[in-house]
């Protein structure tokens, strides 16, 4: 069956979205590389061994193989005998990951703060506002971080961890109060992981290189770089699997836009702390700590117990769309509302009928204009502007109905 296009499917629209879409896999498969190099590091360091064989300078070695090869992988702390003319640095990685999400952040979030970000039942402001409030955070969660960690690097490790994460469920619940639950997710997520990438950026690496340096000079290098490079790495090791789930969960509304989501986030850092924490241990050749999952399972379905009593309360009334709709021409909403009601809503619905299905997709009701005017920018996205939806087209959408619902999009985005 030819496609016929819809009319007035704008070109700038599309392009858009191929741009957002090119820098997400960016984002995708930079956070790959980092995070894969980084868990292959640490799985590394875990498995050394001290055997005789090795220079008496080494601290460790490791056989491994791998696509056909042997390789033996031999770690020094110290000066080895010669340095060698060409090293190979892991920072790329993180920056490029760091870079992307910061333009996606502008893209999806920044650009169209009105949507994503504010709330104006919580705080009414403007998208500039929005954005820089969203920027501070950004920027305060470092250098908050980095001061804490700067002033207690030589102190108890879990009473750092417990004392960054309180602060840091502390910031969740602030930014619920301000911005809506996906805005205050992805603020979270963004704070997480510029902290991350920071840590790369201006204490590993700067570290580091202080300590090639003083070792090209034949010096003894000052211990702090390596206790501190230590400290943070291990931040950075157990902070991975919170912040990749953060980013993840912007398609699970019942995990991110609950009353309780912000304390989620939390739980979702000690669970994913404590996973880092049995592969660690695997990793080093012990016994599997397999009571860990017990926590980690308890963790989550409590945190599966917060979405639901956070889950808003339907008996309350709202009127919030009743002013858009008056402004609507009738018979193109009549229309509009046909045809949801018969394309859509026979799973878009509270109750869906479709087989097998015990609640509406994403959440997302399309059973009366009320619904259609809130959802608005999914029907567009999904109906209007792709063929997503209806799935495989099984309620037969037609391309004429695909532009009443255009002409509704573009009515209520004047609106
Ligand atoms: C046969 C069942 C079915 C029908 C009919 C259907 N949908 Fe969906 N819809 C789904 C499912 C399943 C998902 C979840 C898809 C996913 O997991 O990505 C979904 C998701 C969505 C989303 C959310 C997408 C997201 O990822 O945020 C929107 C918006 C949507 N549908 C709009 C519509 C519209 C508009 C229609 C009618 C023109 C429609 N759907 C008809 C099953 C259906």
């Amino acid at each position: 069956m030819a496609i016929a296009p819809i009319e007035e499917a704008k070109l700038s629209y599309i392009l858009f979205e191929w741009v957002e879409f090119l820098v997400r896999w960016l984002h995708v498969v930079a956070g790959i590389a980092w995070i894969g190099s980084s868990f292959y590091f640490i799985a590394l360091d875990l498995s050394l061994l001290n055997r005789k064989s090795i220079p008496k300078e080494a601290h460790g070695e490791a056989w491994q193989v791998h696509g056909g090869g042997f390789y033996q992988i031999v770690k020094y702390l110290v000066a080895p005998e010669k340095l060698p003319s060409q090293l190979t640095w892991f920072k790329w990685e993180a920056y490029a990951t760091w870079i992307s999400g910061f333009l996606l952040l502008i893209l999806v979030y920044y650009i169209s703060a009105d949507l994503y970000m504010i709330e104006i039942e919580k705080f009414d402001i403007s998208n500039l506002e929005a954005i820089s409030i969203s920027l501070i955070g950004i920027i305060l969660g470092w250098v908050l971080y980095n001061y804490i960690c700067k002033k207690t690097v030589n102190k108890n490790n879990i009473m750092l961890s417990i004392f960054i994460l309180l602060v840091f469920t502390f910031f969740s619940w602030l930014y619920f109060q301000v911005f809506s639950h996906r805005g205050a997710y992805m603020q979270i997520g963004s704070m997480l992981g510029t902290i991350m990438v920071a840590n790369v950026l201006m204490i590993i690496i700067p570290g580091q290189k202080k300590v090639v340096q003083s070792l090209l000079k034949n010096k003894k290098p000052d211990s702090i770089h390596g206790i501190t490079a230590k400290q943070r790495s291990l931040h950075n090791n157990y902070l991975t699997l919170p912040v990749i789930f953060i980013m993840i969960s912007n398609h699970y509304p019942t995990i991110y836009a609950t009353d309780y989501s912000w304390i989620i986030i939390s739980l979702i850092i000690i669970v994913g702390a404590l996973i880092r924490q049995f592969f660690n241990i695997k990793h080093s050749g012990k016994k599997p700590p397999y009571f860990l999952w017990v926590p980690v399972f308890m963790i989550i379905l409590v945190s599966v117990y917060l979405s639901d009593i956070g889950k808003p309360n339907l008996t309350s009334k709202d009127e919030s769309s009743n002013l858009i709709i008056m402004k609507i021409p009738k018979d193109l909403l009549l229309a509009s509302e046909e045809i949801i009601v018969s394309k859509c809503s026979m799973c878009h619905a509270k109750e869906p009928l479709w087989e097998n299905m015990q609640h509406s997709p994403k959440l997302v009701n399309l059973e009366n204009v009320n619904d259609l005017i809130k959802n608005i920018e999914g029907v567009y996205s999904q109906a209007v502007i792709s063929y997503a939806m209806p799935p495989g087209n099984v309620t037969v959408l037609e391309n004429s109905e695909r532009k009443t619902l255009n002409d509704l999009y573009k009515i209520v985005k004047k609106l």
